[in-house]
């Protein structure tokens, strides 16, 4: 009976401490979207963007979004208008494109 008990608040912990790391990484997502200055031309709910041709993001798949965002940092992904936010992606790694993409679907 106690090592059932021990058993099932660990696995008790270990689901809140899941649930916590997924909501850290949401709310992270839209933390860095403001910190990285990407609602400067995206606009701030990622919908309303300060230029007509610049992408609406909110709701875009988030695999896709991080792939864009990859090739426009390597410059796979190089155009007219790609050149205003080339360098930006210079300060954002790879885990926090992931980050705000998958916040970005959630949206
Ligand atoms: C200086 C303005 C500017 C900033 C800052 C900026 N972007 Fe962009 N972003 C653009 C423009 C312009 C495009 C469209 C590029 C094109 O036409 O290929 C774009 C494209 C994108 C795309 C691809 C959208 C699609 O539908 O293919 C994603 C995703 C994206 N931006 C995310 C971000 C994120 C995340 C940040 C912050 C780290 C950011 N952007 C910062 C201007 C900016």
């Amino acid at each position: 009976m106690k090592k059932f008990l021990t058993l099932s608040l660990g696995s008790a912990a270990l689901a809140l401490t899941l649930g916590m790391v997924s909501g850290a990484y949401a709310a992270d997502g839209a933390e860095l979207f403001k910190v990285k200055t990407c609602w400067a031309c995206h606009g701030k709910d990622a919908n309303t963007p300060i230029m007509p041709t610049y992408p609406k993001l909110a709701g875009q798949n988030a695999d896709y979004a991080f792939n864009q965002m990859k090739d426009i940092k390597s410059g796979a992904r190089n155009n007219g208008q790609t050149a205003a936010m080339k360098g930006v992606m210079g300060l954002v790694s790879e885990e926090e494109m992931r980050a705000i993409a998958d916040w970005l679907g959630t949206l």
